[in-house]
């Protein structure tokens, strides 16, 4: 058992999760998209939305730091041990509890919105459970265990069990070892990369960045005195 949740599932789910987009690439470019709801309903998502997202990116990129750099690379910058868990908890609980509520009130809007709930799939539902509990899981591993409960350095396991796994020599035993719900938050996350290609997430690799920096569109009137006439090449002075 603990070789297929922490050797076989990883290398499953990750698989899934990269070819899984090659293939909805080539199979839906066109249903490659947020399937927004903005045009049915904008007051609740204007506050939801922003606080899911900003949430869920301080989440993420507080993974990147937590699970990727080593703890001996914090030390040895001259972070303490205790200096790194008060920040990471921290920011942390701020961050995992705007999720977790930007998340409720998005599904909260979508169930109560009636146009907005009739445009919402079986894939959309089971999405929303998954990624629902994986927040769940995570806040409570974060706020019940390391903030107000006994602590568990997860650097010392879970973090080093994902970087094994990244460099092909998977440590199942340290995973074996950790508490039950770092456990489960690690299964839930792996059942949501898996399923993440056939969802909506798929936005998540075409936000359009170059939206910020790219040049205006200039939209002129056409001079109602012109008429039918052609354009003229190039420029003419206003009021020509
Ligand atoms: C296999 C992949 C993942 C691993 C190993 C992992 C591991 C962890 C660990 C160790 C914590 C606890 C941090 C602490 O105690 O301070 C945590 C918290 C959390 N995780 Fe994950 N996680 C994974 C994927 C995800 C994903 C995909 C999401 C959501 C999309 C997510 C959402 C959260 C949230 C909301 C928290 C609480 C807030 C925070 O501490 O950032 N996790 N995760």
């Amino acid at each position: 058992m603990t070789e297929i949740l922490w050797v076989v599932l990883p290398y499953v789910c990750l698989t899934t999760f990269v070819v899984g987009h090659f293939w909805r690439y080539r199979y839906d470019k066109f249903g490659w998209t947020t399937r927004s709801s903005q045009l049915y309903e904008t007051e609740q998502l204007a506050w939801a939305s922003p606080l899911f997202h900003f949430g869920i990116l301080g989440v993420l990129g507080g993974h990147v730091i937590g699970l990727l750099v080593p703890a001996s690379l914090t030390s040895a910058i001259g972070i303490s041990e205790g200096l790194y868990h008060a920040v990471a908890a921290t920011a942390g609980t701020i961050a995992g509890l705007a999720a977790a509520a930007g998340l409720a009130l998005l599904v909260r809007r979508r169930r109560l919105t009636p146009a907005v709930f009739r445009v919402t799939t079986a894939m959309d539902k089971a999405m929303f459970l998954v990624l629902g509990a994986v927040i769940a899981v995570g806040v409570f591993n974060t706020v019940g265990i390391n903030l107000l409960g006994p602590g568990h350095d997860y650097r010392t396991d879970v973090a080093v069990w994902v970087r094994s796994v990244l460099l092909l020599g998977p440590r199942a035993d340290l995973m074996a070892a950790a508490p039950i719900t770092f456990q489960l938050h690690a299964v839930l996350a792996m059942a949501l990369l898996a399923m993440w290609p056939f969802t909506r997430l798929v936005h998540v690799f075409s936000v359009p960045l170059a939206y910020v920096g790219r040049p205006y569109i200039v939209y002129r009137t056409r001079d109602a005195r012109l008429g039918g006439r052609r354009p003229r090449r190039g420029w003419e002075p206003p009021g020509s």
